[in-house]
């Protein structure tokens, strides 16, 4: 019989070891997928190991190939780290390995997402009785929000989408800003809404949607109609000006759906919050946990203001299905998914750990290093600044006396790259090639900012 915390005490060294030489370690991993592949694979084993050799085996296997992603010094994508509080209830859950569909499969599960959903509304300033659920990520996030206006507005057009399904249903009109994430786009196409059936509404320099576009694109289409406007776009972090497109989209009749994976963060900061004005009037939300509230992978929260409508478009009922006869709320209905990890946790845990003004000083503290690390790189001839850095994104652009500046900017982030002090991805920006730097980490310091914009600018200079 094997015994049950084997391997335990191993996995907690080399996580302590990890953790430990973090903020030192290149950020870049040292091998790629070949290398972890050739430590690691092989044909499929007859006989198995003890768990502890499984471990020791694993970490000197996967440990060159992982990226310091969780460290102060990784500004690719919108990643963030693990608050340990978060990290350490995230262990938990996997020790514990509840399931987190049903009451009857685990009511603490149950209960602290009830208990995090409200503080999460709380956060935000979400209507109190909005439906939350708990996910992977934005983007399911977002599929669940969007399932859940496709029931309602399709239902208000008298049809039972989950009964009848899309063929020969009203049509649907969606209408997103110009700089919408691709994973709206995503999760409209499992939804049955393909990317060439979606308005665009113009977008201006900074990526906000334009109000006067979205009017005249609704004012354009009958029928029901849903409005995907978005708190953060992913290069400039802008925000789109939220009020105004709730007034139009209400007085077209269509359902306002938010995507805020982390810019909806902005509303837990009394210094931020201005830029989410108006972000409560609309009828779903989407965000992530495991951004800016730095949770560890994965994790994600879709609020919705309509109850019923996202019950409707996600709850199964099956006679095995054993549903409390007490509890109005069984955590499976909010989700697409039926098992799942108790992700409420790590949730709990993060918000706890800080409580709103450690929420609020978390993401002033980025957006106030994001400025910093802009005003180092745009005092370097040759970098600009393409954003208004209004929150934690900087997109940055080598921009040589002569010479070609896409191809100075590609060249400058190889160089980044190469020297694995931080780690930056790239983007296009308004046809210009750029590179994004996002300042989402919790351990992220004054000291990490100085030395990677120094990093950057010798890339810039070589
Ligand atoms: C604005 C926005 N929406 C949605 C997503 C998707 O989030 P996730 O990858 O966590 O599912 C992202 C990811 O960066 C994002 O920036």
């Amino acid at each position: 019989m094997l015994d049950r915390t084997a391997g335990l005490s191993e996995a907690a060294q080399h996580a302590v070891e990890f953790l430990a030489g973090l903020d030192e370690r290149p950020v870049a991993a040292r091998v790629d997928a070949a290398g972890v592949r050739d430590v690691l694979g092989g044909p499929l084993p007859e006989h198995g190991e003890a768990p502890d050799v499984v471990i020791d085996a694993l970490v000197a296997g996967a440990e060159p190939g992982l990226v310091a992603t969780a460290g102060p010094r990784h500004f690719g994508f919108v990643i963030g780290g693990a608050l340990p509080a978060a990290l350490s209830a995230d262990w938990l859950v996997s020790a514990w390995d509840q399931n987190a569909a049903f009451h009857s499969l685990s009511p603490a599960a149950a209960a602290i997402e009830e208990v995090t959903a409200a503080w999460a509304r709380d956060l935000f300033g979400l209507p109190e009785d909005a439906s939350v659920g708990f996910v992977t990520g934005c983007h399911t996030a977002n599929f669940t929000a969007l399932a859940a206006a496709r029931h309602e507005m399709l239902r208000r057009a008298g049809w039972d989408v989950e009964a009848d399904g899309l063929n020969g249903s009203p049509t649907l009109r969606v209408v997103v800003g110009g700089e919408v994430h691709v994973s709206v786009l995503g999760a409209l196409r499992m939804l049955g809404i393909g990317s060439r059936q979606v308005v665009s509404a113009e977008a201006d320099a900074q990526g906000r949607m334009l109000p006067d576009a979205l009017d005249a694109a609704l004012g354009a289409v009958s029928g029901p109609a849903i409005v995907c406007a978005q708190a953060g776009n992913v290069n400039t972090g802008a925000f789109d000006p939220l009020e105004d497109i709730a007034g139009i989209a209400r007085r077209h009749g269509a359902w306002l759906h938010i995507d805020g994976a982390f810019g909806l963060w902005a509303a837990a900061s009394p210094a931020l919050r201005h830029h989410t004005r108006g972000v409560e009037l609309a009828d779903s939300w989407a965000t992530d946990a495991h951004k800016w509230l730095n949770v560890p992978y994965d994790s994600g929260v879709v609020f919705v203001a309509h109850p019923a409508a996202h019950r409707a478009a996600m709850s199964l009922t099956a006679a095995y299905l054993v549903r409390s006869a007490d509890e109005p709320r069984e955590p499976m209905d909010w989700t697409p998914e039926s098992s799942r990890r108790a992700r409420g946790f790590a949730v709990y845990a993060a918000v706890r750990s800080l409580g709103s003004r450690g929420i609020a000083d978390l993401v002033d503290r980025c957006c106030r290093l994001a400025r910093r690390f802009a005003d180092r790189l745009r005092a370097e001839p040759g970098i600009e600044i393409l954003n208004d850095v209004v929150l934690n994104q900087v997109l940055v652009r080598i921009v040589p006396a002569s010479g070609d500046a896409d191809a100075a900017t590609r060249a400058a982030l190889a160089r980044v790259q190469q020297a694995r002090v931080c780690w930056l991805g790239g983007t296009r920006w308004h046809n210009m090639e750029a590179m994004r730097i996002s300042v989402s980490n919790w351990s992220t310091t004054e000291a990490d900012i100085d030395r990677s914009a120094d990093s950057i600018i010798e890339a810039v200079r070589a």
